[in-house]
């Protein structure tokens, strides 16, 4: 969603926001803009498009400050125009705010703030809180106490920072809902939405919680309740390098993150396995495995890719430890009145561990007493520290809006989740043995198939010009057809529908024609003959059929148009490798397309609005 950036300090601030913001472009995308106060003007240069746009117009201008907020917006209210682009302003252009968020009353708020006589330029909810800060301005004639009393009167979510020309050695932040962190640097301070946007300046950051509002000065920061207690802040150091955010030389974030995925999938079972005990360890469950192994329901909740990821768990889970397992969109399970007891475990899966909808689903689960347990890649994430323990997939960041390879170690890690547990079940150690040694042997077969990344180019090729597909695929990989079928949505935005092979004789069937592109995913495992069923009965409807097949299967390809040869793996293990043809098939169409694939029409990376 919206990114968030400020700088205090010593530095021209400009380039740092301008920086920062283009970190965060991922993040979302619609508009952008800057505010900054000097001891001669305060300015807001703001546009629609993308941050380079920003620049252009920020160089024409060469200003500079050592104070100044930057966004990246993803518009909630309002559509993407300068007029509702961040930062929004009080009447007098005196007081600066970016948001990320959603203010729900704001419709209220603004009824009240018209009878005072306050105008509005824009449709965003976020006028309606500067006005409101505004306000309280005039009241307390101080901008930490007015920006304590607005959000007093706030409901909803957000994330926000503030900086006034009367008040110019500082900028207040407050968050509920919505990531903010701010950044130590010496002699000056830095606040963003995401690290990503602060680690080309400091590792050292400290992550705000809901219900609190900090003064930034160029030196120190005082951290306070909302009710205005003071609390003390823990610093934390961050282990990400620059390197890691950058392209590396692919033209696309998305190629680099599927190109890495030997690499994700080594360091999230790295420390993890225990050959010789037939074991995993996951030290962030240290201390739980008996109240998960004896657990009466294992729920799993997350949004997107996340959700199939879940599915798969589900799979695995209940082949593995017996276990009954239910799987929940998080978005559906905060609302629906779930019935949860202390003796279910809840798995929260969230790659930013952000999303708005997984962490309100943790929040319910909490108050019902279940263990929740967060399974995320971005460390120090809500999700992370809201959930009583939990495991990190190490997938390194995922810039891309398209999830890859955070989806192959979520996968893993699960895994590793599964194993930990049956162990304490009815698994053996021999059988624990033989998981270990497939999952050691994966990354090698992950490379094996990213070396067909130019015949799957050529076979994408093949396929551009289709509006619609249909992904089949059952058990382990009825997920993974769900998982295909996305990708390929969100980039290159052809309609595509994932099923459970069965089903497809329930309806699915009559759309298929030999315009009708059918992708299945039939490896060689319990239900493959059922699924060259199913094949057989797209080929006698004329469909066009690519199929993804295990090396030593040489019958499919003699009834399909294409096929894609993945090494063998055990069941629960083969999705990890069967999703990267998917994974590649989706990026090369949407590239042929001519689409930014990193950055799709009207989706964010992180979803941090209901
Ligand atoms: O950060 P999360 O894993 O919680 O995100 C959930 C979804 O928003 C995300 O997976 C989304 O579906 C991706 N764009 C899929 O590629």
């Amino acid at each position: 969603m919206c990114g968030i950036v400020g700088y205090i300090g010593e530095k021209n601030s400009v380039p740092v926001l301008i920086e920062g913001l283009k970190r965060l472009e991922y993040r979302g995308y619609d508009s952008a803009g800057i505010g900054i106060i000097n001891t001669t003007e305060c300015k807001v240069i703001k546009t629609k498009g993308k941050v380079a746009e920003l620049e252009k117009l920020v160089q024409s201008e060469n200003i500079k400050s050592n104070l100044g907020i930057g966004h990246t917006r993803w518009a909630t209210h309002g559509e993407p125009s300068m007029k509702n682009a961040h930062p929004h302003m009080n009447e007098d252009k005196t007081m600066f705010l970016i948001h990320n968020g959603i203010i729900e009353n704001y419709v209220s708020l603004k009824k009240g703030l018209l009878e005072e006589g306050y105008k509005f330029v824009s449709e965003t909810d976020t006028e309606v809180l500067a006005h409101l800060i505004d306000h309280y301005l005039k009241i307390k004639n101080n901008l930490f106490q007015a920006v304590r009393y607005a959000l007093n009167e706030v409901e909803g979510t957000y994330g926000i920072a503030v900086i006034y020309k009367n008040e110019p050695d500082k900028i207040v932040v407050a968050k509920k809902g919505s990531p903010l962190v701010i950044g130590i640097g010496k002699n000056e301070n830095f606040i963003a939405s995401d690290v990503n946007a602060l680690i080309a300046h400091t590792s050292q950051v400290v992550y705000m919680e809901d219900g609190e509002i900090a003064e930034i000065f160029k030196d120190h920061f005082q951290a306070k309740t909302i009710a205005d207690e003071n609390i003390i802040k823990e610093i934390h150091e961050v282990d990400l390098s620059i390197d890691e955010l950058s392209k590396g030389g692919y033209p696309h974030y998305m190629l680099k993150e599927i190109m890495e995925q030997p690499d994700s999938l080594f360091n999230s079972m790295r420390g993890r396995l225990v050959l010789k005990e037939g074991i995993s360890k996951l030290g962030g469950l240290q201390g739980f495995e008996e109240r998960i192994a004896n657990s009466d329901r294992i729920i799993i909740s997350a949004c997107g890719t996340s959700w199939h990821a879940a599915l798969v768990g589900e799979y695995m889970l209940e082949q593995y430890t017996g276990i009954p397992v239910e799987v929940e969109y998080a978005s559906e399970f905060r609302y629906r009145h779930p019935i949860i007891t202390p003796n279910d475990t809840v798995i929260f899966i969230s790659q930013s561990g952000e999303t708005a909808d997984t962490l309100a689903a943790l929040k319910e689960a909490k108050k019902k007493g279940a263990l929740c347990l967060g399974i995320c890649n971005v460390v120090g994430s809500s999700i992370a520290r809201e959930s009583e323990a939990g495991v990190y997939i190490h997938a390194g960041p995922e810039i891309g809006v398209a999830s890859t390879k955070a989806f192959t170690s979520q996968l893993l890690v699960l895994s590793l989740i599964t194993l930990l547990i049956a162990r304490r079940k009815s698994l053996n150690q021999p059988e624990g043995q033989e998981i270990i040694e497939e999952l050691q042997k994966l990354t090698h077969k992950v490379e094996l198939i990213l070396k067909q990344n130019e015949l799957i180019e050529k076979i994408a090729a093949q396929y551009v010009e289709c509006r619609n597909f249909l992904y089949l695929g059952r058990g382990y990989h009825f997920p993974v057809a769900l998982e295909g079928a996305l990708k390929l949505k969100e980039i290159s935005y052809i309609h595509a529908e994932g099923y459970p092979a069965a089903e497809m004789k329930h309806g699915p069937i009559a759309l298929i024609d030999d315009d009708m592109p059918v992708v299945f995913i039939a490896t060689k495992d319990s239900v493959y003959e059922k699924v060259v069923n199913n094949i057989e009965e797209v080929k006698a409807r004329k469909g066009r059929i690519l199929a993804i097949v295990n090396e030593d299967d040489n019958e499919i390809e003699k009834l399909v148009d294409h096929v894609i040869k993945v090494p063998k793996t055990i069941n629960m293990l083969q999705p990890i490798l069967s999703v990267i043809p998917l994974q590649l098939l989706a990026y090369h169409i949407a590239v042929k397309k001519g689409l930014n694939v990193d950055q799709p029409r009207n989706l964010a990376k992180s979803v941090t609005v209901e």
